[in-house]
């Protein structure tokens, strides 16, 4: 092609629906040990969120232990049947749609990074003793230090939400960047915490730009980086424990003989990547992670195709990032996720619009779920790639939906409205 860019098919550049199987995917065993992050840094998150445990319960009653997971769902053989295009197929739902406190998958990064940053300035500040409980840190005298600084963030939306609920609910001051076209009630939302919003004309690459240099040199805040940040990375990895947890209950087997699919909406692919780290961690081959994006957005599917030489927009192949996945809606994928979890990611499906309204009503209809555009992505992916796979048929799939919960009533009506019958 004219612009260079050789491994990009032409179903893609078209901005029609495709299964892109990564050709440039490797094993596990391969590339984990070579990685700058490891079990070590995942169980680290870990522990770290379970000594926050104290300070979530008492933030947020309706968090009884502290913890902030959601519930794994499995699909009745009707609805599983239909997501799946065959009868017989085992469907459950990592319903993170309905995740405690911001209802949405960003919580698990962007609420660890806020409490990486409240931990490291408590110990600066001697704020806590050896065996404090970390609920000290909602008492007043904590709340005027953290008021004195700020947290920042670049956002499509739920990152910037997730991250202001946890650091207003700790007294942080918090400032959001935000495209102009991101959704105003998410605007609003915010701005009904105590956030200070910044709207920017350009995309929501180019508010993240702005956002980082804004604060590059200010002593007295910490910028959330979707792009770039480990910590965002690593609280997204620590899912993996919840999952293995949850599927050991349910009695779900997961070995050589047993894969499991992951199916993994991807916007700057933060999330899905910090899941698909910590899941191969965990499980190894025996999971195969999808990721999922939408045919106007697809940053990863381009970036992974053309190699890491340079970073690939899609802007670079004619696409024009416009997709009602407002959580999707990326031009340009992390560098850092491409570079860490690229080779480890099976395949990218891309998904059309009209696809995710109506899987949007369907699962709400058929199985209750209330789900937002970019949370119903997986689901239209699923039928696709098991069409092209067939062979991974017999596994478990697991459909992580991402975010939805807390849409107000009168977006969520709208987007029932505009599924294809
Ligand atoms: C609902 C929802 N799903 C998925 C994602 C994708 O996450 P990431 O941008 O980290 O790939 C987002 C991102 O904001 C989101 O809001």
């Amino acid at each position: 092609m004219s612009d260079g860019l050789n491994g990009i098919p032409d179903a893609v550049r078209a901005g029609q629906p495709t299964v892109w199987r990564n050709p440039h995917g490797r094993p596990a065993a391969e590339i984990l040990p070579g990685l700058a992050y490891g079990l070590a840094e995942v169980a680290e998150a870990e522990a770290r969120w379970r000594r926050f445990d104290p300070l979530l319960a008492r933030l947020f009653p309706e968090l009884a232990t502290g913890r902030i997971d959601s519930p794994l769902l499995c699909l009745g053989p009707d609805v599983a049947a239909h997501v799946a295009g065959f009868a017989g197929a085992r469907v459950l739902v990592k319903a993170d749609h309905d995740l405690p406190v911001t209802g949405c998958i960003k919580a698990r990064g962007g609420v660890y990074e806020v409490l990486v940053q409240a931990e490291a300035l408590a110990r600066r500040g001697g704020w806590l003793r050896t065996g404090d409980s970390y609920a000290r840190l909602a008492e007043p005298d904590a709340r005027d230090a953290f008021a004195a600084y700020t947290i920042a963030v670049g956002s499509t939306g739920n990152l910037g939400f997730s991250v202001g609920v946890m650091a207003r609910a700790l007294g942080f001051a918090v400032e959001v960047h935000m495209s102009h076209d991101a959704k105003a009630w998410k605007k609003q939302r915010l701005r009904d915490l105590g956030a200070r919003v910044v709207e920017h004309a350009g995309d929501y690459g180019s508010a993240v730009a702005a956002a980082r240099a804004a604060f590059a040199d200010r002593p007295d805040a910490h910028f959330v980086d979707d792009e770039s940040s480990v910590d965002l990375f690593l609280g997204y990895a620590t899912a993996a424990f919840d999952l293995r947890r949850q599927l050991a209950e349910a009695e779900v087997t997961v070995d050589g003989a047993n894969p499991l699919h992951v199916y993994l909406p991807c916007g700057v692919g933060g999330a899905p990547g910090g899941v698909t780290l910590g899941l191969k961690l965990l499980f190894g081959d025996a999971v195969r992670c999808i990721f999922v994006e939408p045919v106007a957005a697809p940053c990863l599917l381009v970036q992974l195709a053309e190699g890491l030489e340079h970073p690939v927009s899609v802007y670079d192949i004619g696409l024009d990032n416009r997709t009602a996945a407002d959580g999707l809606a990326v031009s340009q994928a992390s560098m850092l996720v491409a570079g860490t979890v690229g080779p480890l990611v099976e395949a990218v499906v891309t998904v059309e619009d009209t696809a995710l309204f109506t899987w949007l009503r369907d699962l709400w209809e058929q199985a209750g779920l209330r789900l937002e555009p970019s949370a119903a992505a997986a689901f239209a992916a699923v039928g696709p790639r098991l069409t092209l796979s067939p062979e991974a048929r017999g596994g478990t799939h697991v459909v992580w939906t991402t975010g939805g919960a807390l849409l107000p009533e009168a977006e969520f009506r709208t987007a029932l409205g505009l599924g294809i019958r």
